[in-house]
């Protein structure tokens, strides 16, 4: 299945399997490289010296040796709270990853550094005034990350954010995130516009997936009343399921804790602490036997059932986009 996502990116199917703090890993990407799609995962899952160096050599080598056309790219947080985000960008550009996902703050420098080797950009963007920035700086494409998206979700449905971002920039490629999970998701979101799907909740009740079985469980057994949003992990609204951990600590930060992200002169530094300290319970999280559980996860847990590899969920969304095109066909008729 060919679309412009596909074309530019030469893969085989148009679906991105999306970065995933903590969750995305060299396994994951490599299977989704060798089913023909764009793996990624967050630079910031390789924080240690030497790991992301080391990581991207296993890619490009792994990237050289598959039949299928797949390929990865990376995810930077381009915040100035990130404090890795120069140092990562610089790696990136030596090891010339093939494409990159921004988050969260000005693609400037990414796109400019990926222009001096042909690499793609495309920005996270939740509404048309910060697509309008990206536009402008010259990136390739948006995320349209919509309601109900694993992360940090948008506040407006697909239907209107994909249809939206076409009128505003109709050269540019949309790509669809948030609540897909299966072919009839992928292929609705190809209807409104989109050129491909970025899906991330899906592959957490993978076997590659390095997080706790108790998270994973939790993915296949939670449904959407299950998700509920929070501003206690990065300062910005995120979706995680509701569990008793998450319902102790609360969802919204006393008003001390927004005066402080507001004021002129502590709003960077307590930002970045939120940040960390939001990064230290996620990672307490992922290991088994704790309680104290913040698990990252998008509505589209209602459509999870089952714990398979990522070649395999690959594949069955293939066989499912086949089957919910015929029956869109047959409905036509
Ligand atoms: C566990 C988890 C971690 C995530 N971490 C990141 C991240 O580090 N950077 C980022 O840009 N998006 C992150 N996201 C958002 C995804 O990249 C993607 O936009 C989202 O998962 C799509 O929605 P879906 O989960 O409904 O498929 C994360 C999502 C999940 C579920």
């Amino acid at each position: 299945m060919q679309t412009k996502l596909s074309t530019l990116l030469n893969i085989d199917f148009p679906v991105i399997m999306a970065p995933m703090f903590l969750v995305s890993n060299e396994a994951m990407v490599t299977a989704g490289m060798n089913s023909g799609i764009a793996a990624t995962f967050p630079s910031l899952n390789y924080r240690n010296e030497g790991e992301l160096e080391k990581m991207l050599d296993a890619l490009n080598a792994e990237k050289g040796k598959i039949r299928a056309k797949g390929t990865y790219g990376i995810n930077l947080i381009v915040q100035k709270t990130n404090p890795l985000y120069e140092k990562h960008l610089k790696i990136c550009v030596e090891k010339k990853v093939p494409f990159y996902i921004t988050s969260l703050g000005s693609p400037k420098q990414v796109i400019e550094q990926a222009r001096t080797y042909g690499a793609k950009v495309f920005c996270d963007v939740t509404n048309i005034e910060h697509a309008q920035k990206c536009y402008d700086l010259g990136c390739d494409g948006f995320i349209a990350v919509g309601q109900g998206a694993g992360g940090h979700a948008g506040p407006y449905t697909l239907q209107v954010l994909i249809s939206s971002l076409n009128h505003h920039f109709p050269d540019k490629i949309v790509i669809a995130a948030g609540g897909i999970a299966n072919g009839a998701g992928l292929l609705s979101v190809l209807t409104l516009g989109a050129a491909g799907a970025s899906i991330g909740t899906r592959f957490i009740a993978s076997t590659e997936a390095t997080v706790s079985n108790e998270y994973k469980k939790a993915i296949v057994d939670s449904h959407m009343t299950d998700i509920v949003m929070t501003d206690k992990i990065s300062g910005t609204p995120s979706t995680i399921i509701n569990t008793p951990f998450a319902q102790k600590i609360g969802y919204k930060q006393n008003w001390l804790e927004r005066m402080l992200s507001n004021n002129a002169r502590t709003k960077k530094y307590f930002k970045m602490w939120v940040q960390i300290s939001g990064m230290k319970k996620l990672e307490a999280s992922i290991h088994p036997g704790t309680y104290k559980t913040l698990w990252i996860a998008g509505q589209s847990v209602e459509l999870v059932d089952d714990i398979l590899s990522c070649s395999e969920i690959i594949e069955r969304l293939k066989k499912e986009t086949k089957e919910a095109y015929q029956k869109m066909q047959a409905l036509m008729n």
